[in-house]
Order: C-alpha cells, then sequence, then structure tokens
C-alpha cells in the first residue's frame, strides 16, 4: 500500500503536507484545470456533498496544477468548499501517475487516517462520481472499525506440520516483536531461535508431557530476559515480563498473517532449558514459542487437544473483565 507524501500550497498559498491530514480520512480529488465545465462540476458536487464527508471524518482536496491564486477565484466564484492545492510544476500529479501527454488525468485517491491509499480511480467520469466515493469510503471506514482480522484469527493451535519455516519468514517474525513497545525502549526481550535437530530434541526434553504437540513444531523460540534489563520503578514495578509479553503479542500476530501458528507455552522445565543453552541463571525464561505451520489432520494430537483444537474460542463476558466509568 503506498502512503502518500506530498508538499503543496493551498488556495491562499499556505503549505498543507501528509501532517496536515493524518487522523481523518481524505478524498484527495485531481483535476485538469479550474474553471472549465467537468472541473466545475465535480468542484460543485465534492462542496454539496462536504456536510456528509465531515460526517464522515473526512476532508477533501482538489488539486490542480493551477496557482493559488486561479485555485481561490475559482473557489469564490462557484461558493465551493472543499479544499484546493496547487501542484504548479506537476511533481505530485506526477507520482500518483495521474499525468498523461502534459495533461493531468482526472482522479481520484481515498486515504485512510494513515496516508495510505486505500482506494484510486484514475479517468474518472463527473456524474455519479461522488456517490461512487462516498460508498467506497463507507466500505474503508466499516473496514477499519472492525475487529483486526488476524488477532480474531489467531489460536493456539497445536496440530503443526513439520516443514522448515525459510530464514527470511523468521527474520520478520523475530523484527515484529522487536517493534513492540517496551517501558523506556530498554527492549530487553531475547529470543534464541532453535531449530537443529540436535538442540530441538535436547529442548524436548524440557518439555512437560502435554506439551507433547511441540515436537512438532520446526522451530522453538526461546523467549527470556533479566529484571534489570528492563523499568524497574522506585515503587517495586518491573516490567521486563510485561515488554516479553509485548514482543510475543507481536510475533503471535504477525505469525498468523504470515499463515504460521506461533503458540507460546509455559509448561517446561526453565532450569534445564537454561543449561542446555548456557542462558545465565539471573534471566527469567518467561515462555518457548512453537512456531509453525498448522495442519487439519489432527491425529497427532491428544483427544483433548484435538477437541480444543476445533472448540470455539472461549472468553469471559467483556463485561466481566471491563469496567467503564
Ligand atoms: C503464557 C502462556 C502460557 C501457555 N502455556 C501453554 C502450555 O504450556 N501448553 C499449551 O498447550 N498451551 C499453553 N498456552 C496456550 C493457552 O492455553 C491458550 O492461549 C488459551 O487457552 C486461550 O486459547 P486461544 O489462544 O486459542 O484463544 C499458553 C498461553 C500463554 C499465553
Amino acid at each position: 500500500m503506498q502512503r502518500l507524501k506530498f508538499d503543496l500550497l493551498d488556495e491562499n498559498g499556505k503549505k498543507v503536507t501528509e501532517f496536515d491530514l493524518l487522523g481523518k480520512y481524505s478524498v484527495v480529488y485531481l483535476f485538469p484545470k479550474a474553471g472549465t465545465m467537468g472541473c466545475t462540476k465535480e468542484a460543485q458536487d465534492f462542496s454539496n456533498a462536504l456536510e456528509w464527508f465531515k460526517s464522515h471524518g473526512t476532508n477533501v482536496y482538489g488539486v490542480s496544477r493551477d496557482r493559488p491564486e486561479s485555485l481561490k477565484k475559482f473557489k469564490e466564484k462557484h461558493q465551493l468548499k472543499v479544499n484546493f492545492l496547487s501542484d504548479g510544476d506537476g511533481e505530485f500529479i506526477r507520482s500518483l501517475n495521474a499525468q498523461k501527454y502534459g495533461v493531468t488525468v482526472r482522479s481520484t485517491f481515498i486515504l485512510d487516517r494513515w496516508n495510505f491509499i486505500r482506494w484510486s480511480s484514475y479517468n474518472v467520469k463527473v456524474t455519479g462520481h461522488v456517490d461512487e466515493v462516498k460508498s467506497q469510503l463507507e466500505k474503508i471506514i466499516k473496514e477499519d472499525n472492525s475487529l483486526n482480522h488476524w488477532i480474531e484469527l489467531r489460536r493456539a493451535r497445536r496440530a503443526l506440520r513439520e516443514d522448515e519455516i525459510s530464514d527470511e519468514l523468521l527474520k520478520t517474525l523475530l523484527y515484529a516483536a522487536h517493534l513492540a513497545p517496551s517501558c523506556a525502549n530498554k527492549q530487553p526481550w531475547r529470543f534464541i531461535v532453535v531449530r537443529s535437530k540436535d538442540v530441538l530434541s535436547k529442548v524436548h526434553e524440557a518439555l512437560s508431557g502435554g506439551n507433547y504437540w511441540m515436537k512438532k513444531a520446526p522451530v522453538l523460540i526461546i523467549v527470556h530476559a533479566k529484571k534489570d534489563m528492563a523499568c524497574q520503578l522506585s515503587d517495586g514495578r518491573d516490567y521486563f515480563l510485561f515488554d516479553l509479553g509485548e514482543a510475543v503479542a507481536f510475533l503471535q500476530i504477525q505469525a498468523t498473517q504470515m499463515g504460521l501458528v506461533a503458540h507460546p507455552v509455559a509448561g517446561f522445565d526453565p532450569i534445564v532449558i537454561k543449561n542446555i543453552l548456557s542462558i545465565p541463571q539471573e534471566n527469567v525464561v518467561i515462555t518457548i514459542i512453537a512456531v509453525g505451520y498448522p495442519t487439519g489432520d489432527l491425529s497427532q494430537l491428544s483427544e483433548k487437544h484435538q477437541a480444543t483444537e476445533l472448540s470455539q474460542r472461549d472468553r469471559q463476558p467483556l463485561e466481566e473483565v471491563v469496567k467503564y466509568v
């Protein structure tokens, strides 16, 4: 997805950049020339619908190569309400591939609250265009306000395939974890990626009986840290485990998007793990994450785990854990 960047002047000669658009949806429409029939009709249509756009948290910007003064006259003459931006040298229009034989191609872009272009239309026909933009915008807003797809999909799955995971995918997974926030940006997380058969079989010995299913995982990630690697507040709050939890959560969401299972567990002997991997005694090995591709073949699982694999997600009602005041 392309994220929009620009630095233009509005009809009053005031500089406007992508930072001014952040936090709101934007409709950015490019038009060939102020004052011509099609461009006037399009600006009027967007102006007439401006209240609707505003009520949907959206600003509308018309961009052309006209100078700010011309755009100002155009706006005043027809009592237009949209914001206008002047792209004198056409650089912005060209960056959107909307110039042909030196002429601006009538085009419209819908940007989300982070300025990502979510929808575009080139060679726009003015009649009925605003209605189409409205319906596309409604779809995007609905999608953005829905529960995150990968969060919804993630489950603690146990039926795994033994297929290897490429270095590149593992790197992306670990980088996602590393992008997690941490108190004072201390990044206390430490990961040991176990994938050699030799070390994997040693780690398998440290797993609790109920975690037999992890033996199919091609990769086990050991997550550890020491208290003083993170924030330690004078009132006794230690943040190292909180930070580690953030990182593991990020890793799980990234894994789900990549079609992988990342299942963290507590059921293992940390002393054995420390000895196998030479982790300092004062560190806490908080979890081992089993990483692998899911399989629908549940025959490798116990009856109990087969049932869990097919179960609906089990959560207390939200009202039990949330209080609004
Ligand atoms: C810190 C932690 C420890 C866990 N330990 C184990 C474990 O040792 N073995 C296991 O099979 N699952 C383990 N799980 C998975 C949980 O049982 C599972 O996340 C929970 O039942 C909710 O199910 P869901 O993740 O599918 O929504 C653990 C999860 C977390 C976050």
